[in-house]
């Protein structure tokens, strides 16, 4: 019996009753048909369900081919150590970030191995990538491209040509003739991704899948890829701005804590494995309201700087307004500050930012954050190549973070000699140990 479901566009919620607004995400005229023949062009399920029999876990086949190394460090750290044969990977990030750019490069390095890399693109013409190839100096002998959005027929291409790896530029250009709807509609979306990842599962070959990002920041077409998929990868920076920020948000084979940057220039996107040009001012002349703290970023410390600005509101209460700073940490961060340090923020507007567009997702950089504001109130800068680590508790007392040891070694490592914080056997690495117990010693040892 044929059967119709309505499925949203914006976050991929699935019904058997139209409806005008989605009843999930609250978005007009969003909702979407899908009609069985999506079914037709999936791929076989994968599960084969009624054709294997169950196995004792103990006698599953565990033998793994290694992984695909692509030789850019920033990528494969992200990776969990490189592609894993037969996973998908979706590249996810705004148009234009560079995720074109991201795939071309890890395709040579990759083909340069042995064996050649598959690139369907279904965005750009042939033309277009050799010419973007040549920007970059790449020679593309072993990239195969394929330009065509009907992917209904990679298999043989792929049985035909034993590519190493396969990548489809982007997920949202292409479709399968058997389903109804344009490419990037839902229906194909997920028929699209589903025939990508069997494929991906059959020929034990990785598979990276490039795909835009609405406003929301959700891979657009459905959530449901992110499901799918092995890995999501965003892709984020500022166009205006040369960092770039490659963040894994899942990964079945690795942490998820991990990133890797990348700077966007003329030659294409260069590794950034030294951070501290990219992330910091000048340490030995540090400017009020700014303040280093040494992040953990998966296993990789991260030297960055926290920026705020007081400001006199120009209307009855201040406004506070934070990037790359989750708002209520910063909430609790300006509360204490103003409680338990005497810093009188009243009702200025308090302006925080951390520098390269990275965004801050763990309490170890509470006190830099502090600091930070304290310096901009005062306006008095913090003592030259200083860094701040610690957490911030709600009467005012500092706590270790996870990883210290790691942290104030990479601030030593890149010339930092005051270590401002919680210190325990760890104030012994740096030059100038400042163990502060509370956020008033540190401040008085900062400032
Ligand atoms: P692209 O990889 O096409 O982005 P996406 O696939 O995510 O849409 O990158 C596009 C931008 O990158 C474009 O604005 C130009 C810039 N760019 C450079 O600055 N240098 C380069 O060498 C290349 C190839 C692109
Ligand atoms: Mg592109």
């Amino acid at each position: 019996m044929a059967k119709t479901r309505y499925v949203c566009d914006s976050c991929g919620h699935d019904t058997a009753k139209w409806y005008g607004q989605c009843p999930s995400c609250g978005e007009w005229n969003s909702m979407g048909e899908i009609s069985l023949a999506e079914d037709k062009g999936r791929a076989p399920a994968r599960t084969g369900a009624g054709a294997a029999a169950p196995l004792p876990l103990a006698a599953v086949n565990r033998d793994e081919r290694p992984r695909l190394v692509s030789g850019i460090d920033e990528l494969d750290r992200v990776l969990g150590g490189g592609l894993v044969p037969g996973a998908a990977v979706l590249v996810a990030g705004d148009p234009g970030v560079g995720k074109s750019t991201l795939m071309l490069q890890a395709a040579h390095e990759l083909s340069a191995q042995g064996s050649p890399v598959l690139y369907v693109t279904g965005e750009e013409s042939a033309k277009q990538i050799r010419l973007r190839a040549d920007r970059l100096s790449l020679p593309g002998d072993a990239i195969l491209v394929l330009a065509e959005t009907v992917v209904d027929g990679l298999g043989k291409l792929i049985a035909e040509h034993r590519p190493g790896c396969i990548m489809v530029d982007s997920v949202q250009a292409v479709r399968l003739s058997g389903v109804d709807g344009t490419p990037g509609s839902i229906a194909q979306v997920r028929a699209v991704s589903d025939f990508l990842i069997g494929l991906a599962k059959t020929t034990d070959l990785p598979l990276i899948v490039a795909g835009h990002v609405t406003k929301e920041g959700a891979a657009a077409g459905p959530r449901a890829l992110e499901h799918l998929v092995d890995a999501v990868l965003y892709f984020e920076g500022e166009r205006a701005q040369q960092l770039r920020v490659l963040r894994a948000q899942k990964n079945r084979f690795g942490s998820v804590d991990e990133i890797g940057l990348f700077e966007m220039g003329d030659g294409g996107l260069r590794e950034v494995s030294d951070p501290t040009g990219a992330l910091l001012g000048d340490p030995a002349r540090p400017q009020s309201g700014c303040a280093v703290s040494a992040a953990l970023s998966g296993t990789r410390p991260l030297l960055v700087q926290i920026e705020a600005l007081v400001a006199p509101a120009s209307y009855g209460t201040g406004r506070r307004v934070s990037v790359g700073i989750d708002n209520a940490r910063a909430a609790l961060v300006l509360a204490v500050l103003e409680r338990r340090a005497g810093v009188v923020l009243g009702s200025a507007d308090v302006f925080l930012g951390v520098s390269g567009g990275l965004k801050l997702t763990e309490p170890g950089s509470d006190l830099a954050l502090a600091l930070a504001v304290a310096s901009s109130a005062e306006d008095r800068a913090l003592a030259p190549r200083t860094v701040a680590i610690g957490e911030i508790g709600l009467s005012g007392e500092l706590r270790p973070v996870s990883g210290m040891r790691r942290r104030v070694q990479e601030a030593v490592r890149l010339g930092f000699e005051t270590i401002v914080g919680p210190l325990g056997d760890e104030a012994t690495l740096a030059p100038k140990p400042r163990v502060a117990r509370t956020l008033e010693e540190a401040m008085d040892a900062a400032l």
